[in-house]
């Protein structure tokens, strides 16, 4: 795995952003650079990524947790601000259940607290394999216009060329790796509902993927958390309005700060 550095900076606590799938750490670049400044900011490459694919652990987001956990230690990060769209979010979520004292807040962008569906589980087992058989990422190709919203699909036509190139890019073998992964997650509520910081909850308002209610549902379970709906946005809300992102994952870092100041 690869921690990227996209500032340093110790005005406050750090801010750890975690990729949704089957995209890397680019997927942040321009929410990052919008975040506001005097903190550092990371983001994690996470297992199954272009040049994180290699010996691979059994697939399990745990695994990427304690990844990400190590990562964050070697580099000095005792604590931070843990965003994660999607599958980030579920890896945050793992995060926060294996390693709670690296978790200051939580930034729960574009993803859901609960376990799949038997459906969608044998659905990511199919793609998985199919993936895996052909060699090719070409099942999960079509997801370059599904993780989009309407809004984007229209106005921001070029992001779908952007998301394409990146799935591209992603290596079958840790595609699959991911699919399985989450796959085999568990129902996350009992620990949001545990979780004593400071929670952003984040979502498109066209998400289709994640929609508004499981961004309540995970608004009504957490101890302290804040809703922000993102307009005319789909499931990469972090990509189709950055700004909008940044400034609710820099309010979460503000409410960390004075929670832990
Ligand atoms: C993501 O954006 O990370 C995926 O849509 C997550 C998922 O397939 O559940």
């Amino acid at each position: 795995m690869t921690l990227h550095t996209y500032r340093a900076g110790d005005d406050g606590l750090p801010v750890v952003l975690l990729h949704g799938f089957p995209l890397d750490h680019r997927m942040w670049d321009a929410a990052a650079a919008a975040l506001p400044g005097g903190r550092a900011v990371h983001a994690v490459d996470l297992p199954g990524t272009p040049g994180s694919a290699d010996d691979l652990p059994e697939p399990g987001l745990e695994a990427s947790a304690d990844l990400v956990a190590a990562d964050l230690r070697a580099a000095g990060v005792d604590r931070a601000v843990v965003a994660g769209l999607s599958m980030g979010g579920y890896v945050a979520l793992a995060l926060a259940e294996r390693h709670p004292e690296l978790v200051a807040a939580l930034g729960l962008v574009d993803t859901k607290s609960t376990a799949d569906t038997d459906e969608a589980r044998a659905n990511r087992l199919r793609v998985a394999a199919a993936v895996e058989d052909g060699r090719t990422v070409e099942p999960v190709r079509p997801m370059a216009t599904a993780l989009l919203g309407e809004s984007s699909r229209g106005a921001r036509a070029h992001l779908v060329d952007v998301l394409g190139d990146w799935i591209d890019e992603q290596p079958p073998a840790g595609v699959a790796w991911s699919q399985r992964a989450m796959a085999a997650r568990p129902d996350r509520t009992d620990v949001l509902r545990a979780f004593a910081g400071p929670v952003q909850v984040v979502v498109g308002d066209e998400d289709t993927i994640t929609p508004v209610e499981g961004a309540k549902h995970m608004v009504a379970a957490a101890q302290d958390a804040q809703l922000v709906v993102v307009a005319r946005s789909g499931h990469m809300s972090a990509l189709e309005d950055p700004a909008a992102v940044a400034a609710a994952l820099g309010d979460l870092a503000q409410r960390a700060d004075a929670t832990t100041a």
